[in-house]
């Protein structure tokens, strides 16, 4: 029997081990069926220091407020969240590898990571569940080096500009993905799509053609 994931940084709605509450029609990952889905919250580079560093760009909030939003979204859609942060490249690596199997849905900001770190894009494609980067700032509206991002091919999508509520709104996101995942392929891939329509391309994660065919977006 497996319980929910305890450590630093997890709080499950009503204690380890528990069903999910009232909570949308989610996945767990197979093998914690009965068990409210985690969602991972990882946190790359400088995002410790959130609250003294460039407030005029990320805002007077601690990573830990924020973390608290998400999670506090998270309890209400009957999630549960662990967070992460850290300053290393590898330790971000080994955390995603950390989610698989165990994790519905990974939350990430990658801090500058973001911009070059091949390593967590693989680590990332290598995950199945769910993926939401995001950000505090837009990176789109910042120096041109912020404008590209190895995490975006492997996410579902990304949350960027919002400052702190981004991060609410990417466990918003994720609950919605899960419920659509669980309610089946065809149906599942986002508004845009068009409800009842097929597909465009193969999902990220659910056909043998994944690692052959094109990255997520
Ligand atoms: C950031 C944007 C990145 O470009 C930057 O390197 C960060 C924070 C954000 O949340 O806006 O560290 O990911």
């Amino acid at each position: 029997m497996v319980s929910a994931p305890s450590g630093p940084g997890v709080t499950a709605p009503s204690g380890p081990g528990v069903t999910a509450p009232s909570g949308p029609d989610v996945t767990a990952p197979s093998g914690l069926e009965g068990h409210a889905p985690l969602v991972v919250v990882l946190s790359g580079p400088n995002l410790d220091l959130l609250g003294e560093r460039q407030p005029d760009v990320y805002g007077a909030a601690t990573l830990a407020q924020h973390v608290a939003g998400a999670r506090e979204e998270a309890t209400a859609l009957g999630l549960v969240v662990e967070d992460h942060q850290t300053n290393h490249e590898g330790e971000l690596v080994d955390l995603v590898h950390q989610a698989r199997g165990r994790a519905a849905a990974i939350v990430v900001n990658a801090g500058a990571l973001t911009h070059y770190s091949w390593s967590l894009h693989d680590a990332l494609a290598a995950y199945d569940g769910v993926v939401v980067e995001v950000h505090l700032s837009n990176p789109a509206a910042r120096e041109p080096w912020r404008h590209t991002s190895v995490v975006a091919p492997v996410a579902d999508g990304t949350v960027a500009g919002f400052g702190g509520l981004g991060y609410r709104l990417a466990v918003r996101a994720v609950a919605s993905l899960l419920t659509a995942r669980a309610a089946g392929p065809e149906r599942g891939t986002g508004p845009e799509r068009g409800a009842g329509e097929p597909a465009a391309g193969p999902e990220r994660g659910t056909g043998p053609e994944r690692g052959t065919g094109p990255e997520r977006r």
